[in-house]
């Protein structure tokens, strides 16, 4: 089911963000309408006002400053309401509710795959429940692909080697559906995936079916699956156990990593990163793109891991306490 929208040039609006990006484009289009007819009717009426008549000649009009101010300044009003109204729609829609549920998105050549909070892994469908707030967090394993909703009127690009974000809270049951809207290869086309919006009562049904991964529920979720690889490449050993920055009773070799998520972070350049995911990432990749301060003499190896292992990895980092 899905009911009517009041952009009767885009599909029907389906969650959220659709309802800023509807209005910011329909004051373009709107205006732009209003415009190009009276400008053109101007036109037309001094074609006719002043074509060529006998016996009257034409004068050179001069220079009339009141006017240049005119039309020079109005439509810069116009602009920069223009931008408020677009900005504001970008920021509305940039902004993710607090504790919206996550779900990963990988895009590879040429299907979506979606991650769950419980580990499931499900290609070409994603699942959702009306009226809950979720943040998608995105990467590509192989080459730029862009997730696009058009009912939610959100898009975003899928960038190899790092991170992107979108939320949104569905608000309609129903069907709608996901593009790649970045060509990237023979199948570009064919690279679809449905997203389902369920009502509270069809989502728990569909919750009870999670869990077909191997083994149990604990062991499945990314960040349980995070903390074995975290003990099997041997973090422990200059993070300490759990990331706590402590060995044996006394500072660990490597800086603490329990509890440093969302939160800035102290660099050897005199600068300071937020430890978001990007951060994370590149730090497990690249440890020596920013050293945290007092650690430059601590050379850490860089890792090569796939995507849902360094996925996992972060999963558990947010996770320490
Ligand atoms: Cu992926 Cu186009």
């Amino acid at each position: 089911m899905t009911i009517p929208s009041d952009n009767f040039q885009l599909p029907p609006a389906m969650a959220d963000t659709a309802a800023p990006i509807d209005d910011a484009y329909m004051f373009v289009y709107w205006f732009s309408v209003v415009f190009t007819v009276g400008v053109t009717a101007a036109m037309l009426y001094f074609v006719w006002k002043y074509k060529r008549q006998k016996g009257v000649k034409s004068e050179p009009t001069g220079h009339f400053n009141k006017l240049e101010v005119f039309w020079t300044v109005t439509p810069t009003i116009f602009i920069i309401f223009l931008f408020h109204a677009s900005f504001t729609a970008y920021i509305k829609n940039a902004t993710a509710a607090e504790g919206a549920t996550e779900i990963r998105v990988r895009g590879k050549k040429w299907s979506w795959e979606f991650e769950y909070p419980s580990g499931d892994r499900v290609p070409a469908e994603l699942t959702l429940e009306v009226n809950r707030p979720y943040k998608m967090i995105m990467s590509s394993e192989d080459v730029l692909h862009s997730f696009y909703i058009p009912e939610f009127r959100m898009k975003r690009d899928a960038v190899p080697g790092q991170y992107s974000f979108i939320q949104f809270t569905p608000t309609v049951v129903g069907d709608a559906h996901v593009f790649c809207a970045e060509y990237c290869g023979t199948s570009h086309s064919g690279m679809l995936a449905t997203v389902k919006i369920l009502s509270h009562e069809d989502y728990q049904k569909f919750e009870k079916g999670l869990g077909k991964c191997q083994g149990t529920e604990e062991e499945c979720k990314p960040e349980n699956y995070g903390k074995t690889l975290f003990v099997k490449n041997a973090c422990t050993a200059c993070h300490g156990e759990n990331g706590s920055g402590m060995l044996g009773g006394s500072p660990s070799p490597g800086p603490k990593l329990a509890g440093i998520f969302g939160k800035p972070q102290p660099l050897m350049s005199g600068e300071s990163v937020t430890a978001d995911e990007n951060y994370l990432r590149e730090s497990i990749l690249r440890p020596n793109a920013k050293i945290v301060k007092g650690y430059n003499n601590v050379a850490m190896p860089a890792f090569v891991l796939k995507d849902d292992q360094l996925d996992a990895i972060i999963a558990y980092l947010k996770s320490m306490k």
